[in-house]
């Protein structure tokens, strides 16, 4: 009988893991799409040094528009399409809580 009660507590503790664990996936964090999308040019830590400029000391140099619009359509010598829509809106969100300053 206990030792029923003990599996029946592990397995509940199992299926809570895995849905926490599922529910981080299709959401998917800022952080992951930036690293998925943007930090092969500006760096895992955004410090950047792959051909592009860091990213952590924009300031207040971009609203988060203007950094969706640097996604979307490129800017210089960054490619368009980087990110769209509300992954864009996602990714700028979170650039901007980064910044040092
Ligand atoms: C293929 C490489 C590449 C990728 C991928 C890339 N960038 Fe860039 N990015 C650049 C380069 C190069 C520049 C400098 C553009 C210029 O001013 O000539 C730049 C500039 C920027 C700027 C302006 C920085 C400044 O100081 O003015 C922002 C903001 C930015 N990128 C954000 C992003 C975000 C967010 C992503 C991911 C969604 C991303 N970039 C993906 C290469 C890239």
């Amino acid at each position: 009988m206990k030792k029923l009660v003990l599996t029946g507590c592990s397995l509940m503790f199992m299926l809570f893991l895995a849905a926490c664990g599922s529910s981080d996936d299709t959401a998917g964090t800022p952080q992951e799409a930036y690293e998925n999308n943007c930090a092969m040019c500006h760096g895992q830590d955004l410090s950047g040094g792959n051909g592009g400029p860091p990213l952590d000391n924009l300031g207040s140099t971009y609203t988060k528009e203007e950094l969706v619009d640097i996604m979307e359509n490129g800017k210089g010598g960054m490619p368009a399409g980087q990110a769209e829509g509300e992954e864009a809106e996602k990714i700028a969100e979170w650039l901007l809580e980064q910044q040092k300053q």
